[in-house]
């Protein structure tokens, strides 16, 4: 599909990021899909009100249309054009949170495309800090509905040059604003039912939002575990495919000492690894930080996925971090794309 010639526009000074920011919002206001950054990963975004806007996403995609789309927003105001009601949890969380990394799931209102929800009666809002994706917001004056810029399947982007790995030809403009911070994408909390529910873990974690909350919250069992097929999954995207690059990626979990002995036994492999274990491995690497370095792991991982790639890795084994804190979330993108095949020891 090559419907355009894809351009990147640099948004590195203010001057260079009000032309991108101004060229952008022509190119939305006229139902274009344009590639932004965020602060968590690179977001392929639209007029979230604008139902056209909205598939030609899901097209540059290659996404199922049963899976919905989050919509950014730039001021609470924005909120009540959007959704039917906003639970008193909800305020206190984006008091606390937003701008920021975290979602939430709310009950829709009409105005809002079917598209943009796959069909079901909530959607998924966030306020973005990441400057350029505000400002964007702001011009415009809609919300944008963004899933991350990736095509189906693959590693989320945290740079525009991933973006264009993915979308070259398949939208007019990527905005370039440097490396993601986060690197992996926000935390979803469904705040529908009586317990508020985390259905993807991210850099805002169960224990900071019930230290704001002041009572404890659920986490969806699907983060750590594979769903069955037929399972009824609370979040559309657990079930497909994740973060898959070419590489078969099988993750391990225990020591050091254990992942190299390991890793050195295998035949024609790539490690990913913490600092921890360099000195121990004797196989071709990429490290994505110590090993208790959650923030630094989140910040590697995608761009070391999609680097495995390029070298041209056929088997790639990670050594995971464990499951608590930020940690969390890395565990649950690295077992996503290794299909929840773990080795090694719990
Ligand atoms: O950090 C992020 O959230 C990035 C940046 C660009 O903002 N966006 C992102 O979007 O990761 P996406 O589409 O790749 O992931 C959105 C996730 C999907 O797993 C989707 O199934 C879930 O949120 N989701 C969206 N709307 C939902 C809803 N109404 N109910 C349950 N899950 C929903
Ligand atoms: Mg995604």
């Amino acid at each position: 599909m090559k419907q355009f010639d894809t351009q990147i526009l640099p948004a590195l000074t203010e001057e260079q990021a009000l032309l991108a920011i101004t060229k952008s919002c022509e190119a939305l206001k006229k139902s274009q899909v344009v590639a932004i950054p965020t602060e968590t990963v690179y977001g392929l975004a639209a007029n979230g009100l604008d139902e056209i806007a909205c598939s030609r996403i899901f097209e540059a995609k290659g996404r199922p249309q049963d899976n919905p789309l989050i919509l950014h927003i730039s001021h609470l105001d924005m909120l009540n054009d959007i959704v039917s009601d906003v639970p008193q949890v909800a305020l206190k969380l984006a008091k606390a949170f937003w701008p920021g990394p975290l979602t939430m799931i709310f009950n829709r209102k009409e105005s809002v495309p079917p598209i943009v929800s796959a069909g079901l009666n909530t959607v998924a809002v966030r306020m973005p800090s990441h400057k350029i994706a505000i400002e964007l917001i702001k011009m415009c004056g809609f919300p944008l509905a963004a899933p991350s810029a990736n095509l189906s399947g693959k590693p989320s982007p945290t740079s525009a040059k991933h973006v264009m790995e993915d979308m070259n030809g398949r939208i007019p403009y990527i905005i370039d604003g440097g490396g993601s911070d986060i690197g992996i994408e926000s935390t979803v909390l469904s705040i529908c039912n009586d317990v508020p529910t985390i259905l993807r873990p991210g850099k805002i974690t169960k224990s900071d939002i019930e230290k704001n909350l002041g009572f404890p919250i659920a986490i969806d069992p699907g983060i750590t575990e594979k769903k069955e097929y037929n399972e009824a999954v609370s979040s559309p995207g657990m079930k497909y495919t994740h973060y898959s690059p070419e590489a078969d990626v099988k993750i391990f979990i225990g020591s050091s000492r254990d992942f190299a002995h390991y890793v050195n036994s295998q035949q024609d492999i790539y490690a990913l690894c913490f600092e921890e274990d360099v000195k121990l491995i004797n196989k071709l690497y990429l490290c994505y930080g110590k090993s208790n370095d959650f923030e630094s792991q989140a910040r590697e991982l995608f761009g070391s996925l999609r680097e495995f790639d390029s070298l041209g890795a056929k088997t790639v084994i990670a050594h995971a971090p464990e499951k608590s804190g930020v940690g969390l979330s890395v565990y649950n993108r690295l077992a996503k794309s290794a299909g929840f095949e773990v080795i090694g020891n719990e």
